[in-house]
């Protein structure tokens, strides 16, 4: 969702803010703009327009120096995208700028309290915050009116703040809403995403809700780090590990087409991490709070939510413990009745994810113990979990996630193993054989588009299956119609008949994934009842259950394993027909990467 970046230093900011900004597109945004101190005027100058970052860069005269800037990527919460919303909002006087990450819940009491005759040009709450530092800044310094101001916001927020009058400040604010500081030599930058500190901060310094900040320089950039009550405090410095050449296409069309080709990598990387003295492991920490309970509970939302399902049926198979998923934005508010003896995993490849945010609220209110499977081990919910385990995927770009699912399936499967008290295969091996077949399939994509361009010729698709390949069959279609816009729904094979069937006509699509030997069968009754009524139908098999006609057949591996390779052929078939249709593959429209409003 929206994404923030400032500098301060040597460098010129409108470079680094811009070029953090690119980095951040992955994130879904509809508007951007930026805020930065033209030196020889003394004052800031800001850009802004609906659209990519591209036509910001594009717009507008950067070829001035300028040392300090705020930039952000708005994705429309409070009112519709147009320049007038987009950020940075000024105070009235055009003292202020500020732009901001999250939702003011009270932004309306505030008005009516604190800005009664100010005129807000915008509908964002955001316009509220630099109007609210604006009037206090009347009787106290701006460093007090901005401490103010955050004492009276409730809600999510990750805020930069510039003053026209003290030019060489940046103030930052954090609450619920992601923000890192980068340093180096050369300066101090602000991201709400490691990835916008990526090339120009050699450390980067995680920061804790309510922390307030203050960048400066006075000769060498450097910032101060604030609690609630104004104490100085020190932030963890942590080395940064990631480089450009890692988060580019490295020669792939899409970030999509790449994060897939990925997939047998990040099997064999999680093999690696979790592999200790030949065997797979998870720490004793992890193992030891899993111990009697009665019941494991699974928390996610959308591509995850369908991680957790094959979660479920690990769980329930390995170390039968009954296993319960749950939406995340449902059991926020709706919680349902929960045994006392349980354990939570939330599962997230971002981190970041509001919904599940409000639910580990919940958890650590009620005394559970929790668990966050996730791809940003320094994100929010990992750290305030008890426990965390990474998934090891790399960063995942594409707004569509497909490696963060195959390794979350991955970890979620080393985890049920481990906690299983009998281990009847070597999962190690059998993972191994899976990162084998996924490269042969992948080497066969063009296959697949070809069967995309002949098969999928209308504006809507069904996928079926059983068990897991039902779980299967509901991210596969969630993946087809996130990016390709189709109408698809993933359907319980045996179900369709029982009303959906309405809806199959001639040359609809059904896609049946068919990898279980005990139900095989019945699959393949299901795809004769809705060819007898005119559907074009692909059968994705595997080997062992296979017949010779069918249109994607997987090299054999375990059983259990099969949602790791069968997923495949459907991320390809997604990823084909929106580059047949032409469509943004890599930023879908309405979508963001990190969903970080409830
Ligand atoms: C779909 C997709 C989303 C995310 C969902 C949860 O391809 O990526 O459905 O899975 O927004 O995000 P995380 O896993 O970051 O909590």
């Amino acid at each position: 969702m929206c994404g923030i970046v400032g500098y301060i230093g040597d460098l010129r900011a409108t470079d680094v803010i811009l070029n953090g900004l690119k980095k951040l597109e992955y994130r879904g945004y509809d508007s951007c703009g930026i805020s930065f101190l033209d030196s020889s005027k003394k004052e800031f100058t800001t850009y802004k327009t609906v659209g990519r970052v591209d036509l910001l860069i594009n717009s507008f005269d950067y070829n001035v120096e300028n040392k300090v800037g705020i930039g952000h990527t708005r994705w429309a919460t409070h009112g519709e995208p147009n320049q007038v919303n987009s950020h940075p909002h000024s105070s009235s006087s055009k003292r202020f700028i500020v732009v901001h990450n999250g939702v003011i819940d009270n932004y309306l009491e505030l008005i009516a309290r604190y800005l009664e005759g100010v005129k807000l040009i915008s509908e964002t709450d955001t316009e509220v915050i630099a109007n609210l530092v604006e009037k206090f800044s009347q009787t106290m310094s701006a460093e007090e009116a901005v401490r103010k101001t955050l004492s009276l916001l409730e809600g999510s927020y990750a805020l930069l703040i510039m003053d026209n009058e003290e030019v060489n400040k940046i103030y930052a604010a954090k609450n619920k809403s992601p923000l890192l500081i980068g340093s180096s030599d050369k300066g101090i930058t602000f991201g709400s995403d490691l990835m916008a500190l990526v090339g120009n901060s050699e450390y980067y310094y995680l920061i804790e809700d309510k922390t307030f900040i203050v960048a400066k320089t006075n000769g060498k950039p450097d910032f101060q780090a604030y609690d609630i009550i104004g104490k100085k405090v020190k932030l963890d410095q942590h080395k940064m590990d990631l480089a450009d050449n890692e988060i580019d296409k490295g020669g792939y069309e899409h970030f999509m087409l790449k994060e897939i080709s990925e997939q047998p990598a990040v099997i064999r990387r999680i093999l690696a991490k979790y592999m200790v003295d030949g065997k797979l492991k998870i720490s004793d920490e992890v193992k030891a709070k899993f111990i009697n309970k009665k019941r494991i509970y699974i928390i996610a939302a959308g591509t995850s939510i369908h991680a957790g399902f094959i979660g479920k049926y690990y769980f329930e198979n390995l170390t039968k413990i009954p296993t319960e998923v749950f939406i995340a934005s449902e059991f926020a508010y709706n919680q349902p009745l929960l045994e006392k003896d349980g354990i939570f995993i939330l599962i997230s490849q971002s981190g970041e994810t509001a919904d599940l945010r409000a639910c580990l609220v919940n958890i650590r209110q009620m005394g559970y113990p929790s668990l966050t499977i996730t791809n940003v081990i320094t994100s929010t919910l990992a750290r305030e979990a008890d426990m965390r385990l990474e998934i090891f995927a790399g960063p995942e770009i594409a707004v569509a996630s497909t490696k963060a699912y195959v390794a979350q399936v991955t970890v979620l499967a080393i985890l049920a193993y481990s906690l299983a008290k009998e281990k009847s295969f070597d999962l190690g091996f059998e993972l191994s054989r899976v990162s084998i077949a996924m490269e042969s399939l992948i080497d066969q994509k063009e296959y697949i588009e070809g069967l995309v361009t002949r098969k999928l010729k209308k504006r809507n698709c069904f996928y079926i299956g059983r068990g897991i390949d039902y779980y299967t069959s509901l991210e596969a279609a969630l993946k087809l119609k996130e990016i390709s816009y189709i109408q698809t729904e993933g359907f319980a094979a045996g179900e369709l008949k029982h009303g959906t069937i309405a809806l199959i006509e001639k040359d609809v699509p059904v896609i049946a994934i068919i990898t279980q030997k005990n139900t095989s069968h019945n699959t393949r009754s299901n795809v004769h009842e809705v060819k007898a009524r005119g559907a074009t139908t692909i059968i994705i098999s595997l080997e062992s259950v296979a017949d010779n006609s069918d249109d994607i057949i997987l090299s054999d591996v375990h059983q259990m394993l099969a949602p790791l390779l069968s997923v495949v052929p459907t991320q390809l078939i997604a990823y084909y027909k929106a580059k047949e249709l032409n469509l943004d593959i890599d930023k879908p429209r309405n979508l963001a990467k990190s969903v970080t409003v409830e």
